[in-house]
Parts: structure tokens; sequence; C-alpha cells
């Protein structure tokens, strides 16, 4: 029986995940791969409409999108928030300014995500809902060029707060307190419905569901509800 029980625990778990998810799942994954060490894991990185495609393909075993999918058979469950915060330089002059209005934020030059983009998608839908046009200066492709465009005073852009993850010690960007935000998201897996889960596939399932504890640390939380003007400076 024991044997049987370590044979049900090993195998591959393959994942695809949005690129804000990279900022937790490798974190969240060691976790689970310590309680599950005969489990080998294939990590997919790519952008919403990517992971959306693979789903649609059945490429994988599960999914992390930052919103349930739209138009696709699915079973899609919620484990953890993924608040939006609009960001800018450190040293950017609206840092020290409280509840900023929308307008204000359309007058600077936004740094955009590529289209396919969840975070692309989910700030396009804030600003159109109130009516309001960002000037999009640049579009750039990953979170992390976003934040070096950032630094570099290029303009200002809105990302989930887990892309703050591990920088706060850098003290080079800060969440600007505009009104509306942050746009409260959701991390969601999902996969097709009907799909047949593996057993590894389930086991992480189930360990997701319980490990609520160790996804509060995984929660960007603490990076929005200090007070405003939040230098992110550890
Ligand atoms: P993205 O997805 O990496 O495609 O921007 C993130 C999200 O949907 O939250």
């Amino acid at each position: 029986i024991v044997s049987d029980m370590k044979g049900l625990k090993s195998g591959k778990l393959r994942l695809a995940v949005v690129t804000t998810a990279k900022y937790f799942t490798p974190r969240l994954l060691g976790m689970f791969c310590q309680n599950y060490p005969g489990i080998d894991v294939a990590l997919k990185v790519t952008n919403r409409e990517r992971v959306l495609e693979r789903l649609t393909n059945n490429q994988d075993d599960l999914y992390i999108l930052g919103q349930v999918p739209e138009g696709i058979d699915a079973v899609a469950e919620v484990f953890l928030d993924n608040p939006l915060v609009v960001l800018a330089a450190a040293d950017h002059p609206l840092v020290n300014h409280k509840n900023i209005s929308i307008d204000r934020i359309c007058d600077e030059p936004f740094i955009m995500r590529e289209p396919g983009s969840g975070t692309r998608m989910a700030t396009e839908r804030f600003f159109s809902e109130h009516n309001k046009k960002l000037k999009v200066r640049i579009e750039l492709g990953s979170n992390e060029a976003i934040k070096q465009a950032l630094v570099g005073h290029l303009g200002i852009a809105v990302l989930s707060s887990h892309t703050l993850a591990l920088d706060a010690p850098m003290g080079q960007l800060a969440v600007l307190d505009v009104e509306g935000f942050p746009i409260e998201r959701h991390w969601y897996f999902a996969y097709p419905s009907g799909k047949q889960l593996s057993i590894v596939a389930q086991t992480f399932l189930d360990y997701l569901r319980q490990a609520h504890h160790s996804l509060e640390d995984l929660s960007c939380r603490h990076a929005i509800t200090g007070h405003y003007p939040l230098v992110i400076n550890g």
C-alpha cells in the first residue's frame, strides 16, 4: 500500500500560467514539491491569449490566469487576490499626491502591456468604463521591461502588485494613490470542462484549496494597504 501511495504521488505536473503568475507560482510550487518530492513540474509562462490557446488545445494539466476564461467551456476556481496598481518611479512628481484623479493619470505618458495581455485588457476596461483615454507612449511585452521603463521615467503603468514581490528592497518604484484603484482582480486556476485530471493535477488542486495560510504569504496586500504615498522600500 505504501508503494502504491508513493506511486500515486509521482509524475509530472504541466502548468501554463499568465506572466504575472510567475511572481508567485514558483514559490507555491516550492512548497508543494517539498510535500511531494516525487512530482516534477513543467511551467510555461506566457500571456493571457496564449494561455487560453493552450487551454483550448488541452496542452497542459492546469492553467493559472487573472480572469475566468470567456467563451471557453472551462472549470475555473478562484484562489488568490491579484490587485492591479498604478506604478511610477519613486521620485515621480505624483508620488506625494493623494487621491489622484483618473483625468490626471490620463495626462501622463502611459506604458502599456502588449495586445493579448490580461493586464492590458483589465486596464483598458477600467479606463473605458470611466470614459477616459490613456496616452499610451510605449507598449512593452513584459512586466519586467515595464518596471525598467518606469525607473527610466518613460511614464506610469498599471501592473499587478505581485510584480513587486521580490523588489521591495530596491525602493525605485512607488504605488500611486489613484481614484478607483487598486483594480480588484483574482487568480483562478482553470482546466477544460470534462477534462479527466491526472492524479498529480488533482493533488495540486487539493493543495491549492487547502494552502490558504501559505497563500496569504504570497498575497501582495502588504504592498497596497500601507498609507500613501507608498514607496516600495521594504
Ligand atoms: P497577462 O495576464 O500576463 O496576460 O497580462 C495577467 C492577468 O490576466 O492577470
